[in-house]
């Protein structure tokens, strides 16, 4: 294993969880850790060294990976469960986490401030969890250049491709910009089926015309198979969603934007009824069925 980039992973959910194997099934030494210890079990079974903490999966680390819900949940394990301390110098951290603009630019501050040994690399990925399990993702990644080669071998086990698109922060300002264009196909596709459904069409009838149409993308077709199904289990939920949107909103004057604005206010009415952890899609039966969405 000389000479190959030992690689930890802190967070192992739907998207974690897939990387951490891919990246595992590339042949890189690779700890894990996860806050609820059964994750870690399972790909420990798989050949993966389990941490008891982030501080210990990450003390002889070349690369460490964060992969968790949002900007509070890896502060805590950068900051209080002792991870930014317990990094190596030289090592590079890239945070993969979805968790906008300004919270990237505190992790950078906290980088600079605590450990500028540390390179921090930003680094959300496009794609959901099944392209996570196929190795399909697309690695938004921004930081500085000399790094690329260092990080590329674990980039390269989780993604299909790597995009760098300039200096860190500049991921998670395109990761905000492709997410609102997702939001907002979730929502064409929402309203138009609830539309049918108000006009008194079957909803099979809408989905059947709508096959094939220049105007479904691979995505959405799959997403409308599903939707077809009524299965809603979850690829990305309505709440990652949400926040994804307002992590975007926040960024910007939301009267320029007002229908981005309406769309967060439809989903945050469908998460207080209880759909949060479902898939997106959700906000189509939420709307089909008036159930407050
Ligand atoms: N799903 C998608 O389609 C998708 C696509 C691209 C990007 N993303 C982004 O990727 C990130 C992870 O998404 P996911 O779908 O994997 O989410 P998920 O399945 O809900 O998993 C969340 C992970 O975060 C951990 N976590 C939450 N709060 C924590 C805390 N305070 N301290 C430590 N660990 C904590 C959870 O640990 P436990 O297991 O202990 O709860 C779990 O490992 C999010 O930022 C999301 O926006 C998701």
């Amino acid at each position: 294993m000389a000479g190959q980039q030992r690689v930890a992973v802190l967070g192992l959910g739907g998207m974690g969880r897939a990387m951490a194997g891919n990246i595992l099934r590339a042949g890189l030494p690779t700890v894990v850790w996860n806050r609820s210890p059964d994750p870690a079990r399972q790909l420990g079974e798989q050949g993966a060294e389990v941490a008891d903490s982030p501080a210990d999966a990450v003390r002889r680390a070349d690369v460490v990976v964060t992969m968790v819900t949002d900007a509070d949940a890896v502060v805590s394990i950068a900051t209080d469960r002792g991870m930014l301390a317990a990094m190596p110098d030289g090592a590079i951290w890239a945070q993969m986490s979805t968790i906008g603009v300004a919270a990237t630019e505190d992790l950078a501050r906290l980088v600079a401030g605590q450990r500028p040994g540390v390179v921090l690399v930003d680094a959300p990925v496009a794609g959901s969890r099944g392209p996570a399990a196929q190795r399909k993702l697309v690695v938004l990644a921004s930081g500085p250049d000399e790094i690329r080669d260092r990080v590329a071998p674990v980039f390269d086990a989780v993604g299909q491709r790597t995009v760098w698109v300039g200096p860190t922060g500049a991921g998670s300002r395109v990761k905000l910009a492709n997410n609102l264009l997702l939001a907002f196909i979730n929502e064409g596709i929402a309203e138009s089926l609830a539309l049918g459904r108000a006009l008194g069409l079957d909803r099979a009838a809408v989905l059947g015309a709508m096959q094939g149409s220049p105007l479904v993308s691979s995505w959405a077709a799959e997403k409308l198979e599903r939707i077809g199904r009524d299965d809603y289990s979850p690829q990305y939920t309505l709440s990652l969603a949400l926040k994804d949107v307002n992590l975007a909103l926040r960024e910007v004057d939301v009267d320029r934007f007002p229908v981005a604005g309406s769309l967060a206010t439809e989903w945050q009415r469908a998460v207080d009824r209880g759909l949060g952890a479902e898939d997106l899609t959700v906000v189509t039966r939420a709307l089909e069925e008036n159930l407050g969405a």
